[in-house]
Parts: C-alpha cells; structure tokens; sequence
C-alpha cells in the first residue's frame, strides 16, 4: 500500500494493537513497517526444528491479566490453554518453591511452623537493622524477608542479573518482596492466565490478518529515506526504541539484555518444571527454561527436550533492549526525550521501547487500546488535533 492513512512503526503487540483496531473499527489503510524479519515483536515464538517444540525467542512468555476489556480483546484472535504458571528455585543442593511461601520456609528451616509461626519468625529475623531505613538493595532485603531467607534466594540471584554486588544496587530496585504464609505457589494473582493454544506467533499473525493492514519486514524506518517518505505527512505511531529516533541526541538510554542459549538434550524431561531458577553464585546463569512444559497438552517427540539457560548482562549499543536500567540519569534523558515527542508533528509514542518502560503484554495492549480511544479514533472519526 502506498497511500497509507497511517503508519505503525514495529509489530509488537502495542503496535498490532493499533493496526488491528485502526483497520477493523475504522476502516483505515494500516502500514505496519517492522525492522526484524518476522512479526510479532518480542512476544515472537517458532518451533525449535529439530524437535517441533515451541521456543519463546526473547525470552519466556506468560499471559495473565485481570483486565475485563483486554482479556475480551484477546480472546478474539485466540483461546487460551488452562496453564498455570510456577517456579522452582536450585538452593544449595535442594530444589525449593517460589515465591518464597510457607512450604518454602518449612523445608528450608527444616520445620513444620503454622503460618502464624512463620510470620512471627519472619517479621522477627526482618527487625535486624531496627529502625534503620534500608540504605541499599541488601538492606532492604534484609528487612522484608529476613537475611536467610534473602541470602539464600535474592542476594546472588540479583546480583547475576543485575552482574552488580548488591551493597551497589540502589534499594529501589525492590519495593516488595512477596512471602505467602500458605502453600500457594502459583506465581501470578491475576483473573486470567493461559498460554495461546496454538502458540504466540499464531496469535500475533492473527491480529495483522486483514485486508487493510500490510506488513513490510526487514525494513528499519529510521533508515535512510523511510521516515521522510512519511513523516509530517500521515499519522505514526512510532513504538521502536525513543533514543533511537532522535537519534540519541540525549545520549542513550541504559537496558539490560539478557542472552538465552537454546540446547537439545536427549532426555524426555529434564527439570519436570517450565522454570528453575538457580540461585547460588557457583552457577553463572539464573534460569533455566524447559520448553515443553508450557504446554503439556501437546505431543512431543519422545527422548527430546528443548531447555534455555539465561545470562543476564547490561545490554551494549548492539543488543537486544530488555529491561529499562532506570539509573537517575536515564530519568533525566527520558524527560528530554519525553519533551522533543511531545513537540514532534503527527508521530505518537508508544510500548515498552517507545516509553522506556517495562510493560507486560496486557499492559502494552491496554496502553495501545488506550492511545486509539483517546488519540487516534478522535482524530480520524471525528477530526481532532492528533496530540
Ligand atoms: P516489542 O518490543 O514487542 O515490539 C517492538 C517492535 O518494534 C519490535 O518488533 C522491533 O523490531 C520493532 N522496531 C523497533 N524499532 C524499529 C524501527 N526503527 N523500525 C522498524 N521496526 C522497529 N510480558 C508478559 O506479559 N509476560 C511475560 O512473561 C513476559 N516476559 C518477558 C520476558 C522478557 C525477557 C521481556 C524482555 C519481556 C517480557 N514480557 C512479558 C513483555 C513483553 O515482551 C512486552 O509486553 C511486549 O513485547 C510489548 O510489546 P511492544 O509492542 O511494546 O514491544
């Protein structure tokens, strides 16, 4: 289509989002320009070849969400398996629950407390620093959890992601550290959870399955010629990194990445779990992921197994953008960014890369739902100023 009335830049679900209600509910000519070679985002899965099982490229992807509207929103393009997220924790030889719960404490103080007990001997071990305000990440954890307890499953485990001693990491970092004094261990409280039943990139190739929408891959806009060709011209709603597009006049905004290195074993189950965190500092990865147990409903080919260890690492110029570092300077260049959007003509800023936030699946399609609502359906319906 070269006569788009609008442009999305990126296919993610914040900017699949846009396109799919900017096609189907108002009719309009959606170009959706994505830089990688598939589309989907960082949401993207594809079957590992050899073995068929499906691969969270960028990392493991749990839905869940309590939003009524969006839960309804994605139930157009799939259902939803019945899974249910949980996380075992490598702790000195011993494989424990997470989140940290009453079945947790009992085996790892070799006890049998109530959760009144529990309780007790907890807020007992987090009243070590007093009145003391927690001056760092490791004082902090102290006083929400107790120092065993954080010592054996927070301390190196955040160190390893953050490759930062945690004596250096601000105490902002955490805010909470939940501890359920029940035996639950499911690891979110939301209203809905599930995985895709045919699988994320199914769910996404969905949602740019219309007429009006056209996908270009492999083609970056901020490259030379393709913004110009739009800019100032039709709306954008731009949903790549927001430094980029300035072309880091503010300097660069700090991420971490984190490299997943895929292997196939020949066992039928590795690990008998989706996630196992390792929390010691003898082992350099934080977790691993075991594919298959994603979905159990599906069939697999026997003796094979797919898992992915992860290495978290502050991310360099070429790597991806995961997690938004948040250092009190990235603030202050956010707020200069923030200001240079604002003034930019026609373009809107969106998703996690475009707002330098972390935002889950739900959040980003609430947002993407948000910014049509109160942005572009006022503007094309009923010709508002696009601000
Ligand atoms: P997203 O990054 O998906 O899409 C942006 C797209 O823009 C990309 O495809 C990129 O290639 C493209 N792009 C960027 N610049 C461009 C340019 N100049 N030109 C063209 N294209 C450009 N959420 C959740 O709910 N449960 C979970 O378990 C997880 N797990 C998880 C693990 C990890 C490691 C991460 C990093 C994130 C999660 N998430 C998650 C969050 C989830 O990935 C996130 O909500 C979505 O990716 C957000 O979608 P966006 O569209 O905002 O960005």
């Amino acid at each position: 289509s070269t006569n788009p009335d609008i442009v999305v830049v990126g296919s993610g679900f914040f900017g699949l989002t846009i396109a799919e209600r900017c096609a189907v509910d108002l009719g309009l000519q959606v170009l959706v320009i994505e830089r990688r070679s598939h589309l989907g985002g960082n949401a993207y899965s594809e079957p590992e070849p050899e073995t068929g099982i499906e691969v969270h490229k960028y990392g493991a992807h749990l839905f869940h969400t309590s939003n009524e509207r969006v839960w309804e929103y994605v139930n157009r393009f799939t259902s939803f398996t019945g899974y249910q997220h949980r996380v075992y924790s490598t702790h000195d030889g011993q494989v424990y629950p997470l989140p940290i719960n009453l079945g947790t404490i009992n085996q790892f103080f070799d006890a049998a407390y109530t959760p009144a007990q529990a309780r007790a001997l907890i807020k007992e071990q987090a009243s070590e620093l007093g009145d003391k305000e927690p001056e760092n990440f490791v004082e902090k954890g102290v006083s929400l959890i107790g120092r065993p307890l954080y010592e054996a499953f927070i301390a190196h485990y955040t160190a390893k992601q953050w490759q930062t001693a945690p004596e250096e990491l601000s105490a902002d970092i955490i805010s909470r550290l939940p501890v359920r004094y029940t035996y639950d261990n499911r690891y979110f409280n939301d209203t809905y959870e599930g995985l895709p039943t045919d699988g994320y990139a199914a769910w996404l190739a969905k949602m740019a399955d219309h007429p009006n929408i056209t996908v270009v891959l492999d083609t970056d806009f901020l490259a030379d010629g393709v913004a110009d060709e739009f800019k100032g011209k039709v709306p954008v709603v731009y949903t790549g990194p927001v430094d980029e597009y300035f072309g880091n006049s503010e300097g660069r905004l700090s991420w971490r990445t984190v490299d997943l290195i895929p292997e196939v074993l020949e066992v039928d189950d590795f690990q008998g779990c989706a996630v196992m965190n390792y929390p010691d500092p003898d082992v350099d990865f934080t977790r691993i992921h075991e594919f298959k147990h994603f979905h159990p409903e599906r069939s697999y080919p026997e003796g094979k197994t797919v898992i992915v260890r992860e290495y978290s690492r502050f991310a360099e110029d070429t790597d991806e953008p995961y997690y938004p570092v948040n250092t009190a300077e990235d603030r202050e260049k956010l707020l200069k960014y923030r200001d240079l959007a604002e003034r930019e003509p026609m373009v809107l800023f969106g998703g996690r890369l475009g707002t330098y936030k972390y935002l889950d699946m739900h959040m980003a399609i609430a947002s993407a739902l948000s910014m049509y609502d109160n942005k572009l359906r006022p503007h094309f319906a009923d010709g508002a100023e696009l601000k």
